[in-house]
């Protein structure tokens, strides 16, 4: 892989220069979703799959961006003295913002990059392809301009940029598992204050399985932003009555008995969603350091249950994937992963299982749907590197 994205970078951009070549993950999410907002937590893990990028300094102020998943659009130029959101840099938007995020939090690049990047993440597919090219890039300014930025901290520009430039609102569970990514590991994360623990992931002859969609995602960010606000909101009315900080802050008996004060239905379920999802994390985490993945398997199945019908950020694709999903021998736990409205589901099944979950989901899902889901058996890895 390495070698082949070098010669492209060559052919791209031409020879000479010290070149260095790099990676970060993606991430899949095994349960803890919508509450990084709310203050809850997640469990996400880093991937093996995810985005190189090959890079050196160039004697411009631009930054020269390629990608070899776009190259269509060819090399977008991008000068270190307009680092606003152009709506024809296309892709090429996330690196810009992550550029525009270094330089707000003091520290501005005093030369331009080649930089060729190279996806293996399939495309809207919810496993966080953008926080990836954001993360590799922060990893990239750090490393070539010697900022000395923890990795914490790159997740937290990255986020930054996702959240001011981009415009999409979303929490920081993605830019930190892809940041903090520990091979074999997920990471247990409580959002509230960023203390975070690592847990093996032995999942006894199991495998994560992702399924994708392969429903693209249009809609997503702007429901998504509504999301947050309708959970803002009643966070709001909630504060009027019992004295929180976030949803998270609030046992599944406290919402009961405080319920009411949100007052709207939609906003109610909404908020039990943020409650209960992050309830069911502490329960889940712990059940896996006690070995029982039964009752983590159960918890996710659950998990999805409240993502399609309170939160409701699930649809017919994601829908039938985990009701399928569920029903074949050796399923563990099966739910929807990531933001939801298309994206992916994860499933943990048992390894001799796998042919066969594969061949009858793909099937019925084919027959219910009209296209094809794919299918990935992931492996845990690492966080960003030079490679
Ligand atoms: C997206 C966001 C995350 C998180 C998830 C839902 O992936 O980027 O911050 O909110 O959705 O859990």
């Amino acid at each position: 892989m390495k070698e082949e994205l070098l010669a492209k970078f060559i052919e791209v951009f031409g020879p000479g220069g010290e070149i260095t070549s790099y990676f970060a993950p993606g991430r899949v999410n095994l349960i803890g979703e919508h509450t990084d907002y709310n203050g809850g937590h997640v469990f996400p893990c880093a991937l093996t799959i995810g985005t190189y990028a090959i890079a050196r300094k160039n004697s411009s102020r631009n930054l020269c961006l390629y990608s070899v998943n776009f190259d269509e659009l060819g090399i977008i130029t991008i000068s270190l003295d307009d680092l606003t959101y152009a709506k024809e840099d296309d892709w090429a938007n996330y690196p810009k913002g992550v550029v525009w995020a270094f330089a707000e939090k003091g520290m501005k690049i005093d030369s331009g990059m080649d930089i060729l990047y190279y996806g293996n993440i399939p495309n809207s597919s919810g496993l966080s392809s953008s926080a990836s090219i954001e993360v590799v890039t922060g990893y990239i300014l750090d490393q070539t301009f010697g900022f000395n930025t923890s990795l914490i901290d790159i997740a937290l520009i990255s986020q930054y940029a996702e959240n001011e430039f981009i415009g999409v609102n979303c929490g920081i569970m993605d830019q930190f598992a892809i940041a903090m990514g520990k091979k074999d590991h997920a990471i247990f994360l409580d959002t509230s204050n960023l203390n975070y623990e690592y847990a093996p992931i032995q999942l006894d002859g199991a495998k994560i399985v992702i399924i994708c969609s392969n429903k693209k995602r249009g809609l997503g960010d702007s429901k998504y932003n509504e999301r947050r606000t309708e959970c803002e909101t009643a966070l709001e009315e909630l504060k009027k009555v019992v004295s929180i900080n976030t949803l998270g802050d609030l046992t599944e008996e406290q919402f009961e008995q405080y319920k009411d004060a949100i007052q709207d239905e939609v906003r109610r379920k909404r908020a039990k969603h943020a409650v209960y999802e992050n309830q069911r994390t502490i329960k889940a985490v712990k059940a896996l350091k006690e070995n029982d993945i039964i009752t983590f398997g159960k918890l996710m199945n659950e998990s999805h249950v409240s993502l399609r019908d309170d939160y409701e950020v699930t649809g017919i694709e994601l829908d039938t994937l985990v009701e399928t999903s569920i029903a074949q021998d050796g399923v563990i736990g099966s739910r929807m992963t990531g933001a939801g409205f298309g994206g992916c589901t994860v499933s943990i099944v048992k390894e001799e299982a796998i042919d066969a979950f594969a061949k009858n989901v793909g099937e019925a899902y084919l027959r219910k749907i009209g296209y094809k889901a794919d299918f990935y058996v992931v492996e845990i890895g690492n966080g960003p590197c030079i490679i």
